[in-house]
């Protein structure tokens, strides 16, 4: 009884075949003298009836069945009658008269119903339960869409003649970001791999090795808390080029992510996405992975505001501080009530500032509620800064910080796109974010660190005065933006060793330290380095994006839960005495953990 096709092939065409089909019963309705089983595999459903001429063996066996019994159906295609037509179903002009049923293998009591709208399961008995959960429809068509955007992705760059390499996942433990997962060495006691964050050291040396053009689907490892758009392990498209300038490394993902959104998604993009400076993209969308599926926004009240009777906004303007302001739309989704207004005011609060001050927009270029008084003559002004409209709703942030007064505004101006559903659907509005700043200051540990990773070349004119002012550096850093997800990083790279002890030197990472973490990337840099770049696309998020999904466990076959569990086989498990013996590992259990 092995399947001469699949459950989504059939159509009129196939009038009166001998088929047999594999699958399993997604539905099931017994009306007595007829008996139809909805048989489902990958490619569909088809409708199997078991007619009131069945022989007393097939009736027999068809009542045997539950749902998702896996089975096989010999029969015969027939056309359904004209009222029994589903055009939404690829096979609904046919269905399959039953001749002989075989139950290939039962199915326990299901923990809940596949595809039953009415009764979704929580994620944790979905995660529990992962094999039945790809069964769903949903699953289905993400991990397909996965499947075919890594495909198109591979397609493509083959095409562009790069080569795709593999590197280790047992590497040195280097200092990238976040923390490392160690793998214990049993032939080494006290020694221990790390799994790579990503590949990128090994990356830049096969650059130094010649090898001018990679890519790899490459999982990554993280030990870091897993959220919506993040997991513990995860995929990226890492690629690197040799002899390239920036554009050159921009031209081509444009050009690759064009290329797969076209194949896959059926999706046009532009030709180039939009170049955002960090800096104006902090300035205007509070973020530097802005949502530009909508406005909003922020516009620069400083100068406004020293000339209105606001005193606490004009004294923080006077200390150098910043006000933004931002025009929320009259819409259909939200009104703009007390209680809304203060949620508002909390979401500003999570990002450090103190809080938001607001106004309405009346008729003819009037302002009433919350500051309107203290914009008394400047009405028009405010009004016609934002274009705002009746019934819009200003809201104004101002902090002594310009980066507080921006990133918690630009929350604000997220949370109110996500409240008013103002990003269009089934749109993707990419961009690139260029020129970040290269260092951050680690407030905790009191030294300047790379914003991105220690690798990435400043921009020249930045380079002679380095260490005078690590917070002015510009470097040559990209991120490719979605939708208000951050999906790809990337920069080109430094490739001279002087300049790269320096970069250390910044990041507190001396001489000696450096040579301990990284003499063999220094020691390569010796054997004349090719200039080079590249960009690592997160592939979880890209096809998170894509499938208009807001968490990446929707795209994962197996993902792990937000405490790093996976339901499933219950990792990470403890492991037994002598196994840890044979690893030369003594755990000491925190106190907290005990019991
Ligand atoms: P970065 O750390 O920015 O850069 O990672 C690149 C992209 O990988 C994805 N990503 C993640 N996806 C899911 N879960 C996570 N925990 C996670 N962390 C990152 C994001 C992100 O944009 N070596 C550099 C790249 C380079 O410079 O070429 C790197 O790893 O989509």
């Amino acid at each position: 009884m092995q399947r001469t096709t699949t459950c989504g092939a059939l159509t009129k065409a196939d009038n009166g075949k001998t088929v047999i089909l594999n699958g399993w019963v997604h539905r099931d309705r017994n009306h007595g003298a007829l008996h139809f089983i909805n048989l489902r595999d990958r490619y569909g459903i088809t409708q199997v009836v078991v007619d009131d001429d069945a022989s007393s063996e097939l009736v027999e066996t068809a009542k045997q069945l539950h749902l998702e019994y896996c089975i096989a159906v010999k029969g015969t295609v027939r056309l359904r009658p004209e009222s029994m037509v589903n055009k939404d179903m690829p096979t609904g002009e046919i269905e399959v008269k039953a001749e002989q049923i075989q139950i290939l293998s039962k199915c326990a009591p299901l923990p809940f119903m596949i595809d039953d709208d009415e009764h979704v399961p929580n994620e944790d008995i979905r995660l529990r339960y992962r094999y039945l959960d790809l069964r769903s429809k949903g699953m289905q068509e993400r991990i397909r869409l996965r499947h075919e955007f890594v495909h198109s992705i591979r397609d493509y760059l083959c095409g562009q003649g790069f080569y795709e390499i593999e590197t280790p996942t047992l590497v040195r433990k280097t200092p990238e970001g976040a923390r490392d997962f160690v793998v214990p060495s049993r032939l080494w006691p006290g020694k221990f791999y790390a799994l790579p964050q990503s590949p990128q050291l090994y990356k830049q040396l096969l650059m130094v090795g010649g090898m001018d053009k990679y890519f790899q689907i490459a999982r990554c490892y993280r030990d870091e808390d897993a959220r919506g758009d993040r997991q513990l392990e995860f995929t990226q498209l890492d690629v690197e080029m040799s002899f390239v300038h920036r554009d050159d490394v921009l031209d081509m993902m444009e050009k690759c992510m064009r290329h797969v959104f076209k194949e896959v998604v059926h999706y046009e993009l532009p030709e180039h996405f939009r170049r955002i400076k960090w800096y104006d993209s902090m300035n205007i969308y509070g973020c530097d992975k802005p949502d530009l599926r909508f406005g909003v926004e922020m516009k620069d009240l400083n100068d406004l505001v020293s000339r209105s009777s606001f005193q606490v906004y004009k004294d923080l303007v006077a200390a150098k501080g910043s006000v933004k302001g931002i025009c929320v739309p009259k819409n259909e989704h939200q009104e703009f009530t007390r209680k809304y207004i203060d949620s508002l005011n909390e979401v500003a609060k999570t990002y450090k500032a103190h809080g938001i001050a607001w106004t309405k927009v009346g008729a003819g270029n009037t302002l009433s509620g919350g500051c309107a008084k203290y914009f008394a003559g400047l009405e028009a002004e405010l009004i016609s800064l934002f274009g705002a409209k009746e019934g819009d709703l200003i809201v104004l942030l101002a902090d002594a910080k310009w980066k507080v007064c921006c990133t918690a505004l630009g929350a604000v101006r997220t949370q109110v796109g996500k409240d008013l559903k103002l990003a269009k659907p089934h749109t993707f509005a990419f961009c690139w974010i260029i020129d970040f700043p290269l260092f951050e200051f680690n407030e905790d540990e009191g030294h300047w660190e790379a914003a991105h990773h220690m690798f990435s070349m400043p921009q020249v004119e930045y380079i002679p005065n380095m260490e005078k002012d690590p917070g002015a550096v510009i470097g040559d850093l990209y991120d490719m933006v979605c939708n208000g997800y951050e999906c790809a990083s990337g920069s080109i790279r430094i490739h001279d060793i002087e300049l790269q002890k320096r970069v250390f030197a910044i990041c507190n990472y001396p001489e000696e330290k450096a040579q301990k973490a990284f003499g063999f990337l220094l020691e390569a840099f010796k054997y004349g380095p090719p200039p080079h770049g590249g960009i690592a696309p997160g592939i979880d998020r890209l096809v998170m994006i894509v499938s208009e999904q807001t968490s990446i466990h929707e795209v994962i076959a197996f993902p792990k839960n937000t405490v790093g569990v996976c339901s499933m086989d219950n990792s990470p498990s403890e492991l037994e005495p002598e196994n840890l013996k044979e690893l030369h590992i003594n755990v000491v259990m925190p106190e907290e953990k005990k019991n």
